[in-house]
């Protein structure tokens, strides 16, 4: 058994915990919040009970009652956080992205080795059957492979406070904020789990006041094709995304919450591509990490964290590319 820790309280924490306990492997032992009172909640909302809480990051990570943690606090606190739990022997799982910068990223990437343990970045949907079946059909056809249409754009529930001056974290430049470094996360994973490495990357993004993007096109470029990609969370698009084989398209519902995939062959006929969805888009994650933990598989593991460094990488030249700076850049 994988005892767990867990650091936020937000919803996204239930849901990851509730699969991680699906697979049996994990079992919640240790919350950590800056309040009492949200980790009690937190705790009530599971309808558990005897879970030591913590609201001090020192005592929480001294502690020997867990020996995973699954990290999903605001993107900034991320390195420091992980860091914090790599140098006191405890794995990691921290949620999308892991870091602000690709320094941050290679401290933790060579810490987690040097310590032997693992650091696995939290990208829900490459785990998750459907998108296994769109990336079985893109390697069984890659000879055709001809470009991508990537588009994952919804008006953030937090973009009213931030037009009301509220400042949440998500669009804040001292929490690593902004469309590029949450839902363009979900759409890089796409672009490099399905077609690898581009060679070049340019993100247009549209700047807010507070200095995050709100929304933008990143376009990366492979030696023989282009994947557009739009994201955005001050509006909604209820753009399909595409994935093109010469005359033949994959259409996809979205390219982050992937439920529906379909087929449109060179006479443009239509089919569903059958597959299976979990009602919690975290279960196929938990499992896999569950799964690799116990069965100490480094080759899967390895795998798994060239991709993080390779979107890590993207993610830090296209924002780049953009002019967005987090304070994180500041940090030496
Ligand atoms: N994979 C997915 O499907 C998915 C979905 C949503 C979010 N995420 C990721 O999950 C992470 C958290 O996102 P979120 O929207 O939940 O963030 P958030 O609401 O801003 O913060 C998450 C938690 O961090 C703590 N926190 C908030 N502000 C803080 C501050 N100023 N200083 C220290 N701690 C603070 C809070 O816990 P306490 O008050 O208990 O300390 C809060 O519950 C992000 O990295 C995001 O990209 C992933």
């Amino acid at each position: 058994m994988i005892s767990l820790g867990i650091i936020g309280t937000n919803w996204i924490t239930e849901q990851f915990v509730r699969a991680a306990e699906e697979t049996k492997a994990f079992s919640l032992t240790q919350v950590y919040s800056r309040t009492e009172e949200k980790a009690a909640d937190f705790i009530a909302d599971l309808g558990k009970k005897n879970i030591k809480i913590s609201t001090s990051l020192e005592d929480f990570f001294d502690s020997k009652d867990f020996d995973a943690v699954y990290i999903a606090s605001p993107n900034a606190l991320h390195f420091s956080q992980a860091k914090l739990a790599l140098e006191h022997g405890k794995n990691v799982i921290v949620e999308k992205p892991s870091t602000s910068t690709i320094r941050e990223f290679t401290l933790l990437d060579n810490l987690a080795s040097e310590k032997d343990l693992y650091f696995f970045e939290a990208a829900r949907q490459i785990h998750e059957p459907i998108f296994k079946k769109i990336q079985s059909y893109v390697d069984e056809n890659r000879a055709e492979l001809s470009g991508a249409s990537l588009s994952y754009m919804k008006y953030s529930s937090r973009y009213d406070d931030y037009k009301a001056g509220k400042n949440p974290n998500i669009f804040n430049t001292k929490f690593s904020g902004g469309a590029l470094y949450d839902l363009g996360v979900y759409t890089v994973y796409d672009a490099v789990v399905l077609f690898g490495q581009p060679d070049d990357v340019c993100y247009d993004a549209e700047i807010l006041e507070s200095g995050i993007d709100g929304s933008g096109t990143l376009t990366l470029k492979y030696s023989d094709f282009d994947v557009n990609i739009l994201i955005g969370k001050t509006k909604n698009s209820y753009i399909q995304s595409e994935i093109y084989f010469n005359k033949k398209t994959l259409l996809m519902n979205s390219a982050g919450d992937i439920t529906h995939v379909q087929l449109a062959d060179e006479n443009k006929n239509i089919t569903t591509v059958p597959t299976t969805k979990s009602d919690n888009p975290m279960d196929s994650e938990a499992a896999e990490f569950a799964r690799i933990i116990t069965e100490n598989d480094k080759e899967t593991y390895e795998k798994l964290l060239k991709y993080a460094r390779i979107v890590n990488r993207i993610l830090e030249q296209a924002r780049t590319s953009a002019g967005l700076v987090f304070e994180a850049d500041k940090e030496k």
